[in-house]
């Protein structure tokens, strides 16, 4: 709905002079920051592995790197279509790229002015409706995402392909490859861990994507971490950030249905209880919400959280507030986007405190 509201205003990519149709919703935090990440910095980041031949300093790490090179970024995206390498990027896509660097010029060129909030478009039943679509798979975890991964090479892949450049680390590269079975894998996979801090660290980092025999897709794109101390007797500490676009439409759960994300995690889990904070955005079953500091204390409160506040995002991108009460009920007052009180609301948290009791 949302994409289609872009694509079908913005101008086609070859036009001049793109108006700023969505500032909100293509910002860098909303989109910009995501979609380097999924498409360009697997080779053009300070701290990629691999640059695979992208040109020394042409990162596009921060909305300065990308701003000084906006108009090269829009001449090989957008006018010639060879990057990322091959092209391929699709025109929802170029269209939000289109949009988010015509709303870049005029953030830099109008200065500050920002315009008045719109009156909301939600009722309450509908924000909190909006905020269970978004959560009622759980939130999305990095083990378990390289976990499924895993799976899906050790089911699916045979001894060429995908091609692995480490059979113990899982990293392999797949320029593009069908199994007798009717797998294709494209693109690559990167993946590193290490102890570190009296524990293990594990990143990845994927850019491609799995097809199943029946055409099904799977998508790599961007990156996984994930830390957790050793385990000992007592209590045991994580974190884990995930951004990007992962998911497989064939598996169960959050990953079929290939949600974009941008979280991290920080908690301490015991054995039975956890406590945690999580902080980001994802989108799943057409649904935005973003955890803004939402905290849970299992052993205080088993079935929701106990502060923190939820945002749920309507279609022309502006953004509902509803701050937890800190008595554990998971219920909270909801604001639209005008600053409007609309009732309390409850939003079901069960399924995302199941995922966060799943400490790696
Ligand atoms: C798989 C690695 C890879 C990915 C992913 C990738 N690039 Fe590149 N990029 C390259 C290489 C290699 C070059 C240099 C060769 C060339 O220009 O074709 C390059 C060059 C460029 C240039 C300079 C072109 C010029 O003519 O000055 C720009 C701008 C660029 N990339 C933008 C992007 C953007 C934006 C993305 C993401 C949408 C992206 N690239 C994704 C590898 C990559």
């Amino acid at each position: 709905m949302l994409l289609a509201l872009l694509v079908g205003c913005a101008p086609a990519p070859s036009e001049e002079a793109a108006a700023c149709v969505s500032p909100d919703e293509v910002s860098w935090d909303a989109f910009g920051d995501g979609f380097f990440t999924t498409w360009c910095r697997s080779c053009h980041s300070a701290s990629t592995a691999d640059r695979r031949g992208a040109p020394e300093g042409l990162d596009f790490d921060t909305l300065a790197e990308v701003r000084a090179a906006a108009a090269a970024i829009e001449q090989s995206v957008l006018t010639d279509q060879d990057m990322p390498v091959g092209g391929g990027l699709a025109a929802d896509d170029r269209a939000l790229l289109q949009a988010f660097l015509a709303c870049d010029d005029d953030a830099t060129s109008t200065a500050t002015e920002s315009p008045p909030p719109a009156a909301g478009t939600l009722t309450r039943d509908e924000v909190v409706a909006r905020a269970d679509t978004a959560l009622a798979e759980g939130l999305p975890r990095a083990d378990a995402t390289f976990d499924v991964y895993v799976g899906i090479l050790t089911e699916h892949g045979e001894p060429t392909c995908p091609f692995r450049l480490r059979l113990d680390a899982y990293q392999s590269t797949f320029a593009g490859c069908t199994t007798t079975r009717g797998w294709v894998f494209a693109g690559l996979t990167l993946r590193e861990s290490g102890a570190e801090d009296g524990g293990l660290r594990e990143w990845m980092a994927g850019d491609g994507f799995i097809n199943d025999a029946d055409g099904q897709r799977g998508v790599l794109g961007g990156e996984l971490e994930w830390w957790a101390a050793d385990p000992g007797d007592g209590p045991r500490a994580w974190w884990q950030t995930l951004r990007g676009t992962w998911g497989w439409e064939w598996e169960p759960g959050w990953y079929g249905e290939v949600p974009s994300f941008s979280l991290s995690y920080d908690g301490v889990w015991d054995g039975a209880e956890v406590t945690a904070t999580v902080e980001g955005g994802i989108t799943l079953g057409g649904a935005s919400v973003y955890l803004d500091g939402v905290t849970v204390d299992s052993l205080a409160a088993p079935d929701a959280p106990v502060s923190g506040a939820l945002l749920v995002r309507d279609d022309v991108g502006s953004w509902y507030t509803l701050v937890l009460r800190e008595d554990g009920s998971g219920c909270g007052e909801i604001v639209d986007p005008a600053g409007v009180a609309l009732g309390e609301g409850c939003p079901a948290w069960g399924p995302a405190l199941a995922s966060l009791r799943e400490t790696p």
